[in-house]
């Protein structure tokens, strides 16, 4: 089985204070999409690797064998335009969502989401997740708390997230692009079910200057 995968790398990059697109941002001798990159190629059951650009930048993509697709004004955006072009070539029936960010992200986990959302007809998406280890709480008016979750119920969600595709078409065409913050929740909410797959903790995201330094370690040592 082979399926598609979408690398979303359209970001700005503001948080990480780099003056450019977060993905373009040097990480151990390589762009930080690089490394995403490597490990769909390496995948056993990924066939096409689709990366979503910031406007104007593609040109700085250079990755061998990937498509770039320009972006939007948020992350459901890009996917959004990326799944259109991947359909442009017809359905195929999954796709795999990441983001760039994470660099770390292992050939591994990718094929273990795709064989578990292939293998299980009840499900509309698998994401990959990270149980919580910290307890959280919900902040109320004037940032006083106001109910303490049951840890043991949650997962802080991650990449990559594997889809059906239809589902995930009409999800982002009724959904609230500009208020998700991932593309599962828009499925939840087009009322599809999504199962968890779990992910090493490494599996970071690199947001600001630190989780770089954070990276880079983490790729030295499995080198
Ligand atoms: O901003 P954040 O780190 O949550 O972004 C997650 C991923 O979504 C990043 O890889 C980023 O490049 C991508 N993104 C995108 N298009 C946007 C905003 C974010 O592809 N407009």
């Amino acid at each position: 089985m082979g399926v598609p995968a979408l690398i979303v790398a359209a970001g700005s990059g503001q948080r990480l204070g780099a003056g450019g697109p977060k993905a373009l941002v040097e990480l151990a001798g390589r762009p930080l999409y690089a490394w995403s990159v490597d490990a769909f190629r390496e995948a056993t059951h990924i066939d096409r690797i689709f990366v979503a650009v910031p406007p104007g930048r593609s040109g700085q993509f250079t990755e061998p064998g990937i498509t770039t697709v320009e972006g939007g004004e948020t992350r459901s955006h890009s996917v959004a335009k990326g799944l259109a072009a991947i359909t442009a070539e017809g359905d195929p029936g999954l796709v795999v969502v990441h983001d760039a960010a994470r660099p770390l992200v292992s050939p591994a986990l990718i094929d273990a989401a795709v064989i578990g959302l292939d293998s299980d007809p009840g499900l509309h998406a698998l994401i990959a997740a990270t149980p919580v280890t910290d307890t959280v709480k919900r902040l109320g008016e004037e940032g006083v708390v106001a109910e303490t979750l049951d840890r043991s119920q949650l997962v802080a969600v991650k990449t990559p997230q594997v889809f059906r595709v239809e589902i995930l078409r009409r999800a982002l065409e009724s959904g609230d692009l500009a208020a998700a913050t991932d593309d599962a929740a828009l499925v939840e909410a087009a009322g599809g079910s999504v199962g968890v797959i779990e992910s090493p903790s490494g599996n970071i995201k690199v947001t600001v200057p630190g989780d770089l330094e954070l990276a880079a370690y983490f790729l030295e040592r499995s080198r």
